[in-house]
C-alpha cells in the first residue's frame, strides 16, 4: 500500500490529488504549421490525465519564436495559440489534473541556426552553431514575453506555470559562470546572473496576475566545470520562495554535462533525490524531485521520509500513461516500465524526430486509437517465438480479444534481449520481458516452452494466423584466416549464454551495442579486450545518453577501441589490421567474439505450405533490428485495423 504517494497536497492555490507530477517533456508533435497544439497532443495528454497523474506539464512552451527549443513544440508568444490551447485544457480538465505549461527560451541551446545567449560562448555539446549575446533592452523583452506568455496560459485555462530555469537553457544561462560572462548588471555577481529570473517573475506577476501559481525548475546542479552548483541552489531557494514561488523543481545537467539530466539504465535510480533534498532543508513550499523514478515504492519512501514533497516522473509517464492509476491499485507489477534506453525519448527529439518511447508505440498515437479501439474480429493466433517481439504481439491480440498461444523452442521467454539485460548496467531490460509476461499470466495467454513451431503444434491449435516472431542469430563474416586461427571462435550468444568462456585476452569483432555489451562484460570479468569496429561510429543504434554512460564503462575497463578497421589477415593469436588507414598488429590474443551482423531466423516459415492459416514475419525474423521496431510492429500485428 502506498500510502503516502497518493496523499492530496496543496501548492499554491492548488489543490494536487497526489504527489505525481508529470514532469515537462519536449515531445515534438502535436502542432501544426504555426506551433498550435493539434488533437494529437490533446491526446496525449488526455491518456495520462486519465491515468492519473496529479500534476501535468506541457513541455516546452515557446515564449520567443527566436527560443523554440525545438521545431514541433506548442508556442505561446502570440495570442494566437490561445483558442486551441483552451479546447486542449477542457478535454484535459475533466479528468481532475492540475494541468500547467512549463515556459522556456532555449537561449544557445535551441535548435534555431540564429542563437541567442547571455554571453557570446556556444553550447558545448548536442547543438552547433554561433551564438550572440543579448542587448539589455533584449532581456528585458525576453522577461516581459515570459510575463506574456504566463497570461496567455491563464487565459487558456492552465492551472499553473513553470518557469524553465533548469538543463542549460537561457535562464541557466543567465545563472550559470560558464555561460555568462557578462559585465553589466545581468553578469559578475549571484545577484546579477539571477536577475534575469527575478524580472521574469515580476513580469508574470504583472501580467498573469499576483495570485496565478508559478512554479521554478532549477538545476541542483549543472554538473559542469565552472557551472552552477548545489550551494548556489540553496543560496537562491529561500529567495524564490520569497519571490513567490509556489514549488521549486530540482533537477540537474546541461548539455555536455558529465551527470545527464536524462540518464540512462547505467545511473542509480532517483540519482538526483539528494539535490531536492538539500533544497527542502531550506524551504517550506514543496519541492519537487526527478530523475529515474520509476518503482513506485521508491516514490512512496522519497514522501514517506520527507525527501521532497512531490515525485516528477518523466519517461514513466511515457511508457505507461496509467502508472499512477496502476500504482494506486497495488497493481505494480501491471506498470510498463522504462527502460531507461534514452533511444525512443530524447534521443528522437533531438534529432528532430517526434518523440515516442522503446516500450511503448503508442506514443503521440493515442489520438488515432480513440477511434481504433472497436473494429476487433476474433480468430486464433499462433505466435512462434517468446522473445520480445513475439510476447508483445501476443499480448495485444489477446488485448484486442483474439485466442492466442505461444510456442517457444527454447526453455524461456526474452531471446537475445534476455542475454543483453546480463551484460554490467543493463539489467533492466529485463523488466520490459517480466511486464510482457506477466501480462500474457494476466491475459491467461499459454506460452509452451521447448515446443518449436511444427505440423503437429499446427494442427492441434489450428490457427487462423501464425505469427512468426522466431528472431535472428549472429552471422558469420569471411574474413581471411578467421576459421584457421588457433584462437577460440565464438559469437556473443555464445559468451553470454555460457556455452563458451573466452581466454584472458579477447578481440571482439564488431562495433555495434551487442560488441559493445559483450567488450563491457568482459571487460568486467577482468580480460582483456579490444573491439574491432568496421564502421566509423560506435554503437549507432544506441541513443546517444546510453552510449555515453557505455563509453565510460569500457574506458574505465580499459577496452581498446578501433575503427574504421579493415582486417588483413588472422594469425594463430592475433590479428592484422588497418584502422583508420593505419596499419595495427595485435598479438597473444587466446578469443575472437564474432558481434557483427544477425541473420533472421524463418526456418518455420516453410510451414506455411502445409497448414491453412495466414502466416506473418515479425521482429528480428522479419529483419534484425533494433528493439524498438520490434516492438512497435508486434503490437501493430496485433491490433485490428
Ligand atoms: C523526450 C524528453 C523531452 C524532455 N523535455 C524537457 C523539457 O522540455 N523541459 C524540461 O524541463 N525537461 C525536459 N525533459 C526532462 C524530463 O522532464 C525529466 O527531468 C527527465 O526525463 C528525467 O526524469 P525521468 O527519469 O523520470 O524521465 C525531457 C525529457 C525527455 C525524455
Ligand atoms: S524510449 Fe526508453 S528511455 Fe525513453 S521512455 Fe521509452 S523506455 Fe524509457
Amino acid at each position: 500500500m502506498l500510502s503516502d504517494l497518493f496523499r492530496p497536497i496543496r501548492i499554491g492555490q492548488m489543490d494536487v490529488k497526489n504527489r505525481l507530477l508529470m514532469s515537462a517533456m519536449s515531445i515534438n508533435f502535436g502542432v501544426d504549421d504555426n506551433c498550435h497544439v493539434t488533437d494529437q497532443l490533446t491526446e496525449y495528454f488526455v491518456a495520462r490525465a486519465k491515468g492519473g497523474a496529479g500534476m501535468m506539464l506541457v513541455g516546452g512552451g515557446s515564449v520567443h519564436p527566436g527560443g523554440q527549443e525545438l521545431p514541433d513544440l506548442p508556442q505561446m508568444y502570440d495570442d494566437s495559440c490561445i483558442p486551441t490551447l483552451k479546447k486542449m485544457v477542457a478535454r484535459v480538465k475533466a479528468y481532475d489534473t492540475c494541468f500547467g505549461v512549463q515556459l522556456m527560451h532555449g537561449g544557445r541551446q535551441s535548435y534555431l541556426p540564429e542563437k541567442v545567449a547571455p554571453s557570446a560562448i556556444p553550447a558545448p555539446a548536442v547543438v552547433k552553431g554561433e551564438v550572440r549575446a543579448l542587448e539589455v533592452d533584449e532581456i528585458k523583452e525576453l522577461a516581459a514575453c515570459f510575463g506574456d506568455s504566463a497570461r496567455r496560459c491563464r487565459e487558456a485555462g492552465f492551472d499553473f506555470v513553470e518557469i524553465h530555469g533548469a538543463h542549460g537553457y537561457l535562464i541557466n544561462q543567465f545563472l550559470a559562470p560558464n555561460s555568462n560572462i557578462r559585465t553589466d548588471e545581468y553578469g559578475g555577481s549571484f545577484e546579477n546572473r539571477t536577475r534575469f529570473l527575478f524580472e521574469i517573475m515580476d513580469a508574470i506577476r504583472e501580467k498573469a496576475g499576483e495570485d496565478y501559481p508559478v512554479g521554478i525548475r532549477i538545476n541542483g546542479n549543472d554538473y559542469i566545470e565552472n557551472g552552477w552548483e548545489l550551494d548556489d541552489t540553496v543560496r537562491l531557494a529561500p529567495m524564490l520562495e520569497k519571490a513567490g514561488a509556489v514549488y521549486l523543481h530540482i533537477s540537474g545537467g546541461v548539455y555536455g554535462s558529465t551527470e545527464l539530466t536524462i540518464p540512462s539504465m547505467y545511473t542509480p535510480q532517483g540519482c538526483f533525490i539528494h539535490l531536492a533534498e538539500a533544497v527542502k532543508e531550506v524551504v517550506d513550499i514543496p519541492v519537487v524531485t526527478v530523475g529515474r523514478i520509476k518503482d513506485p515504492v521508491q516514490a512512496d519512501d522519497i514522501i514517506k521520509e520527507g525527501r521532497a514533497d512531490m515525485v516528477a516522473l518523466g519517461r514513466s509517464f511515457l511508457a505507461d500513461p496509467e502508472y499512477p492509476n496502476k500504482a494506486k491499485a497495488g497493481q505494480l507489477s501491471n506498470i510498463r516500465p522504462c527502460v531507461g534506453c534514452c533511444l525512443g525519448c530524447i534521443h528522437a527529439v533531438l534529432a528532430k524526430e517526434p518523440g515516442s518511447c522503446v516500450v511503448n508505440p503508442d506514443v503521440g498515437r493515442e489520438y488515432k486509437l480513440v477511434q481504433a479501439e472497436a473494429a476487433s474480429k476474433p480468430s486464433k493466433v499462433l505466435v512462434a517465438g517468446a522473445g520480445p517481439s513475439g510476447l508483445a504481439a501476443a499480448r495485444m491480440f489477446a488485448l484486442e480479444g483474439h485466442e492466442v498461444m505461444v510456442c517457444e523452442k527454447g526453455e524461456s521467454h526474452g531471446g537475445l534481449l534476455a542475454l543483453a539485460a546480463t551484460s554490467p548496467g543493463r539489467g533492466e531490460l529485463g523488466d520490459i520481458l517480466r511486464f510482457f509476461s506477466e501480462e500474457l499470466d494476466r491475459l491467461d495467454v499459454p506460452v509452451n516452452y521447448n515446443t518449436p513451431l511444427s505440423k503437429a503444434v499446427l494442427d492441434e491449435f489450428m490457427p487462423d494466423q501464425v505469427i512468426l516472431a522466431t528472431g535472428s542469430m549472429p552471422d558469420m563474416p569471411v574474413i581471411k584466416g578467421l576459421f584457421k586461427t588457433a584462437m577460440d571462435l565464438m559469437t556473443s550468444v555464445d559468451v553470454f549464454t555460457g556455452q563458451e568462456t573466452p581466454g584472458r585476452k579477447v578481440i571482439v569483432l564488431g562495433g555495434g551495442m551487442t560488441g559493445l555489451i559483450t567488450a563491457d562484460t568482459l571487460a568486467e570479468q577482468g580480460r582483456e579486450v579490444v573491439v574491432l569496429n568496421r564502421k566509423k561510429s560506435f554503437a549507432e543504434e544506441m541513443s546517444s545518453n546510453d552510449r555515453y554512460y557505455l563509453r565510460e564503462r569500457l574506458k574505465k575497463g580499459r577496452v581498446k577501441l578501433y575503427k574504421n578497421v579493415a582486417v588483413k589477415s588472422f594469425s594463430d593469436d592475433g590479428v592484422a589490421f588497418t584502422a583508420n588507414g593505419e596499419p595495427v598488429v595485435l598479438d597473444g590474443f587466446h578469443s575472437v567474439v564474432i558481434s557483427e551482423k544477425h541473420q533472421a531466423v524463418r526456418d518455420a516459415k516453410k510451414l506455411e505450405k502445409k497448414s491453412a492459416a495466414e502466416f506473418h514475419l515479425i521482429g528480428d525474423a522479419k529483419s534484425p533490428r533494433h528493439l524498438m521496431y520490434c516492438i512497435s510492429e508486434a503490437e501493430e500485428a496485433g491490433r485490428s485495423e
